[in-house]
């Protein structure tokens, strides 16, 4: 952080949220809150809240959230530093000149080197381009069906024939060997020394949501191999985590996202105006690309090669989507082999069609299985039928199941009842698709035990946040420690610690957090949706209730610990006795 806490909490102040909102979004007073619709999302009816109480803003759809500071951060896509100037100038506040003296940049620490490395080699390929020594690169762009503005959009660079200059030129800007080297930018040899990594291939620089470099792919301009070579992985450089594209993806406000597998399929893609395409990193398609995908969609359509190897990929894809309960849909460009492929032979509008078309997840995931089976013979006709019976017990919402039994059940021409029939007799054996109990108490039972656990903790700092007055009555028996989750513990500390001398300012423990992901993550620490608990009693059982889940599962967690945490055994001691004074206590509301 380049400026000093007071300053940004000044800004901060002197931006009230619901003013800033208002600005960019139309909302309105509804209790406590204003709401509107999501600028994050498309949604039809309003679940975006704006608290001036708690200077946050939350989307109960798709679970944007933060303080005034994030918000512009989302919206104009800015970094925290341009979100303060921006808002520092909007309030009339004076901000020094951030210094970039040998000190400061000493104490920014390695992340920040490797980002400001990246970014000046992302220059230095972007000239390249641009000049004499990248005509065989823009050309070989312009032959691919590049527009200037999408080679600009995409920042896209050239690495020329020399294979040492960008080492040079790094080196002349004061960037150590051993810092290139980490980068994955130069690599050492013998015999030649520091040479670059890149060299005569068109470059493609890889963002984070920010904006920031954060890595490259190189393509060579023929035929040679490695067709693409890519950074290695590094501290700010995490292939799982990161999707190309989504930087710009994220802004297009359509209601899906498109997955596919090329750098230069999510390029075309954006230039025939599909803004929504992102493609994964040259890996297989992970859980934690799943989770940042669902920030900003619920439909993700998926774009794989229809080779073997895609459709497995494809398959291990829709099970990653399921699981982060996203709805997926498989889109067929056949004959062609991507996007890329398909747009410049068929142009947008057939491209959109075969949008419109995308087939469900299950259906295609049926349409896969039943390659294995010969359908004339009634013996594996029938074992296929089986198949789908059990794969059909996977929905665990009767509605919903009901809703693929009649879909199969005409599509594959199986009788209605007995396919249905075969359905409930395997749900029986296996035990799934059991009717889901009905959470009564205010701690939902359905998730993950894991995720589970998490949502009571933010339910306790919520509801703290709405009524601090309640922090009297809990401190005895609840600490930061309690909240086993490490962002969870930091936040607690910090509430807490303001609680503690008669303040609740949640959305300057926002700025505490310079990641957006992070800020993110505490908005919604802040921002947990509460039941609707009408009754008195009602309220105090359930606050109650999360009071000791919160205090069992850090008993719990700590009890676990034993043996390899000093601090763990003072944990269990106090947190066995809270346990016990807590089941006899009642906590009033008042
Ligand atoms: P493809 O081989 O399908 O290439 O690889 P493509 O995207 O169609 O590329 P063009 O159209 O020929 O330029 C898909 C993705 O797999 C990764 C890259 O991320 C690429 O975009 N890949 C592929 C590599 O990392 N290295 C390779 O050598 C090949
Ligand atoms: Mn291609």
């Amino acid at each position: 952080m380049y400026y000093p806490d007071e300053l940004i909490e000044e800004v901060r102040m002197k931006n009230d949220i619901v003013d800033v909102i208002s600005g960019y979004v139309k909302i309105q007073k509804k209790g406590s809150s204003y709401f509107g619709l999501c600028p994050f999302h498309s949604e039809k009816s309003p679940s975006f809240s704006v608290s001036p109480q708690k200077q946050m803003y939350y989307c109960f759809g798709c679970g944007a959230g933060g303080n005034v500071f994030t918000f512009i951060m989302e919206y104009e896509n800015y970094t925290f530093q341009e979100a303060i100037k921006f808002l520092a100038q909007k309030a009339g506040v004076s901000l020094p000149e951030a210094e970039y003296t040998e000190e400061v940049r000493k104490k920014e620490g390695k992340r920040a080197k490797l980002l400001e490395i990246n970014k000046e080699a992302a220059k230095y390929f972007y000239y390249q381009l641009r000049g004499s020594n990248g005509r065989a690169g823009y050309q070989y762009l312009k032959g691919r069906e590049l527009s200037d503005e999408t080679i600009n959009k995409f920042g896209l660079g050239f690495a020329n024939m020399t294979s040492n200059d960008l080492v040079k030129y790094l080196k002349s800007k004061g960037y150590d060997d051993k810092l290139l080297q980490e980068a994955g930018l130069a690599t050492f040899d013998e015999k030649y020394g520091m040479h670059d990594k890149f060299w005569n291939r068109v470059m493609f620089p890889i963002q984070d949501i920010n904006h920031r470099v954060i890595g490259f792919g190189g393509r060579v301009m023929g035929d040679g191999k490695p067709k693409y070579l890519n950074s290695p992985e590094t501290m700010i450089f995490d292939k799982s985590r990161n999707l190309y594209g989504l930087n710009l993806a994220r802004t297009s406000r359509k209601n899906n996202m498109i997955l596919c597998e090329g750098y230069m399929d999510v390029i075309t893609m954006h230039q025939a105006g599909f803004s929504q395409a992102v493609a994964s990193l040259g890996t297989a398609f992970t859980e934690g690309q799943a989770t940042l995908l669902k920030r900003y969609t619920q439909e993700v359509i998926l774009s794989y090669d229809s080779d073997g190897a895609g459709v497995t990929a494809a398959l291990r894809a829709i099970g990653i989507l399921k699981e982060a309960g996203l709805t997926g849909k498989v889109l067929n460009l056949e004959p062609y082999k991507d996007p890329d492929e398909f747009i410049k032979n068929k142009g947008q509008e057939a491209f959109q069609e075969r949008l419109d078309q995308a087939e469900n997840t299950f259906f295609f995931e049926l349409r896969m299985l039943q390659r294995d089976y010969n359908l004339k013979d009634p013996e594996e006709k029938t074992r296929f039928h089986r198949e789908i019976a059990k794969k059909l017990c996977g929905f665990s919402e009767e509605v919903e199941r009901e809703n693929y039994i009649q879909a199969v059940a005409d599509k594959y021409q199986i009788g209605f009842e007995n396919l249905r029939k075969l359905v409930l007799s395997y749900a029986e054996q296996t035990g799934f698709a059991k009717p889901v109990e009905r959470p009564k108490s205010g701690i939902q039972k359905k998730a993950a035990p894991d995720e589970n656990r998490k949502k009571t903790q933010r339910m306790l700092l919520t509801w703290l946040t709405d009524e601090p007055a309640l922090y009297q009555k809990i401190k005895k028996y609840i600490s930061p420690e309690d909240f086993t989750e490490d962002l969870y513990r930091k936040v607690a500390e910090k509430l807490f610690d303001g609680l503690d001398r008669g303040e609740m300012n949640p959305a300057s423990i926002i700025s505490m957090f310079t990641d957006e992901e992070e800020q993110r993550e505490v908005a919604s620490v802040f921002n947990t949706k509460l039941m609707a608990l009408s009754t008195k009693q009602e309220r105090e059982k359930a606050f109650h209730d999360i009071v000791f889940a919160v205090k069992k599962n850090s008993y719990e967690y700590f009890s676990g610990q034993l043996g390899s945490d000093v601090k763990a055994l003072n944990q269990v001691i106090a947190g066995k006795k809270a346990l016990e004074e807590l089941s006899k206590t009642h906590i009033s509301l008042d």
